[in-house]
């Protein structure tokens, strides 16, 4: 069992960061300087953004701190962030983050926690379109399916399957570790953590490089694997390996959401935290130190923030970001640090959801007999002419006692992911017919373009960055690993605890551990 020194500039840094602070603590909290780490629990604690990653640091932040901490969580949208609804003709569809996988743990928990309950998605037959023509048309006949895809790719198919599985299992470690407390101070230190330089080097290379190097031939990445990132990402394969194997995992079966919408789980997370909502917008951050009656001082972060009454702030120990701080997107200023905190550049890639109610137009997609038509879910290759990414027939987040599907043919209500605005002439050829219409249009991941740097987790002191692992794959269960991660983080530095962060060969090591 090897057992790493903590790189030396972090200690140095917390080293500071202690020695700064424990003396006021401790004659403000009356606590005798003994050996033990004995050390007053923080006494208030911000969440900016109420999206999954801050409703679940508020969850893991009470869990680790216990009941006495005030944790306030600010929210200048709705709760739920990218995780929406939207409202049609009576009905709530997902307009945001909408399928969740079987082996995403803590979304499975969540809901098990919270007492709610599991959406199943309903079985619809896919058809992989390349602007011409259908490469593949999904049969009902599983049998018939394992011909049509060993005749035009060989095993290419079971290869990936192998290969995605082969990932997760290693992906997989991160509960364990999580379970044992264990937290990392970089994303590229947590993904080493799981799967060694074959997980960070995939930040570095595209997913098409990384399948051709792994044997994929060309007809396979541009048929199958591009359909799969421009369905989830909205882009082509020429985003990270890792957050394309990502993509790739959310092609397996027994996808998931959550029953009447998965935003209740925010709600759910936020109500049993118990941290205080406060509606307003957060628009800057500094830290403030205030000397202490008794000599020492005390360093705190002030909040400024925006509600309907006016602007305020308020003092904190400790503080998570839990929204994207890019260029543009959540305009906070981080006033007088050094070095600076900035706002980091690449952009966020847009994504417009369109719900429609209507007619799909079968010959639209080069299909002859619309009578017969039976994919309910079109996925797209990379054809620079396609308007859409992907169309797909959707069910309302309560399900209903009708389980009957209707053949696509008829008239239901249809998700179309595109990079623009739909124009009503494009709405015309791919419907012939079609009533209400509704829109919602998302900053929804970054745009992902490797070789990429992620930003850090640790902003300044006791500052921490929940959405730093949205560079390396954007999903649901990864804000909340992210979540588990920043509150250990902050629960480690707090209390001292440099054995649990940056530990290098976990696996190994808890191997002999049960
Ligand atoms: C169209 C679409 C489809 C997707 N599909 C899937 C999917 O099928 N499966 C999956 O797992 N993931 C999917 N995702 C990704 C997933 O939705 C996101 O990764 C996840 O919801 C991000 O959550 P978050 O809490 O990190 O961020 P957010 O949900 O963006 O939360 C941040 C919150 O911070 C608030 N905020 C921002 N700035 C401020 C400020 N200055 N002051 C106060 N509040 C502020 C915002 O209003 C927001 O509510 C999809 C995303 C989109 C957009
Ligand atoms: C990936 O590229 C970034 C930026 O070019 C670099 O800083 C990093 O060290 C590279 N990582 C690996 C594992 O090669
Ligand atoms: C359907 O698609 C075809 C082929 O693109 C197009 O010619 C036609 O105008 C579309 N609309 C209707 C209502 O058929």
């Amino acid at each position: 069992m090897r057992w790493s020194l903590v790189p030396a500039a972090c200690s140095l840094l917390l080293c500071s960061l202690w020695i700064g602070t424990r003396r006021g603590w401790a004659s403000k909290a009356g606590i005798k300087e003994s050996g033990e780490q004995l050390r007053y629990p923080p006494s208030k604690i911000a969440i900016i953004g109420a999206g999954i990653g801050g409703t679940s640091t508020a969850f893991f932040l009470r869990q680790k701190f216990g009941r006495d901490v005030l944790i306030d969580i600010f929210e200048r949208g709705e709760v739920g962030g990218r995780l929406a609804t939207v409202h049609l003709e009576g009905q709530e569809y997902e307009a945001g983050g909408s399928v969740i996988h079987p082996l995403n743990l803590h979304m499975k928990n969540f809901v098990k926690d919270l007492g709610l309950s599991v959406r199943s998605s309903q079985t619809k037959l896919t058809g992989i379109y390349n602007g011409e023509e259908f490469v593949f048309e999904e049969s009902e006949w599983f049998i018939i399916n394992i011909i049509k895809l060993i005749w035009r790719y060989g095993f290419s198919f079971l290869r990936m399957y192998m290969w995605v599985e082969d990932m997760m299992d290693k992906f997989m470690r991160i509960y364990r570790y999580q379970s044992f407390e264990y937290s990392f101070s970089t994303i590229e230190s947590l993904l080493h953590a799981l799967g060694g330089n074959d997980f960070t080097q995939k930040l570095n290379c595209t997913i098409d490089e990384t399948m051709q190097k792994a044997g994929f031939s060309e007809k396979f990445i541009s048929e199958i694997v591009t359909p799969a990132m421009r369905v989830n990402y909205g882009q082509s394969a020429k985003v990270n390996g890792f957050v394309g194997a990502v993509s790739l995992a959310g092609t397996d079966s027994g996808l998931w959401a959550v029953e009447g919408g998965n935003k209740l789980v925010c709600f759910g997370l936020l109500y049993s935290s118990k941290a205080q909502l406060i509606l307003g917008t957060v628009t800057s951050i500094k830290e403030k130190t205030r000397p202490q009656r008794t000599g020492g001082i005390l360093k705190m972060y002030e909040v400024s923030y925006q509600t309907a009454s006016g602007t305020l702030s308020n003092l904190y120990d400790i503080i998570i970001i839990a929204t994207p701080l890019n260029h543009g997107m959540s305009n906070i200023h981080f006033l007088d640090f050094s070095p600076p905190i900035e706002t980091f550049q690449k952009n966020y890639h847009q994504t417009v959801a369109t719900f429609i109610h209507g007619r799909i137009n079968a010959s639209f997609f080069g299909w002859q007999d619309g009578s017969d038509f039976n994919l309910a879910d079109i996925l797209t290759t990379g054809n620079s002419k396609l308007f859409l990414n992907s169309i797909g027939a959707v069910s309302p987040v309560k399900s209903t006692n009708d389980h009957t599907l209707k053949p696509a043919s008829t008239s239901c209500i249809w998700k179309v992911f595109s990079p623009e605005s739909l124009t009503e002439e494009q709405l015309q050829l791919l419907f012939t017919s079609y009533h209400s219409v509704i829109e919602r249009k998302w900053l929804a991941y970054p745009q992902y373009n490797p070789p990429e740097k992620c930003p850090p987790i640790i902003l300044h002191d006791r500052m921490y960055y929940v959405n730093a692992i949205e560079r390396a794959a954007s999903a649901m269960e990864m804000s909340a690993i992210a979540a588990k991660n920043v509150a250990l983080l902050a629960h480690h530095h707090w209390y001292n605890k440099l054995d649990k962060i940056d530990q290098e060969d976990l696996n190994e090591k808890l191997k002999s551990e049960l």
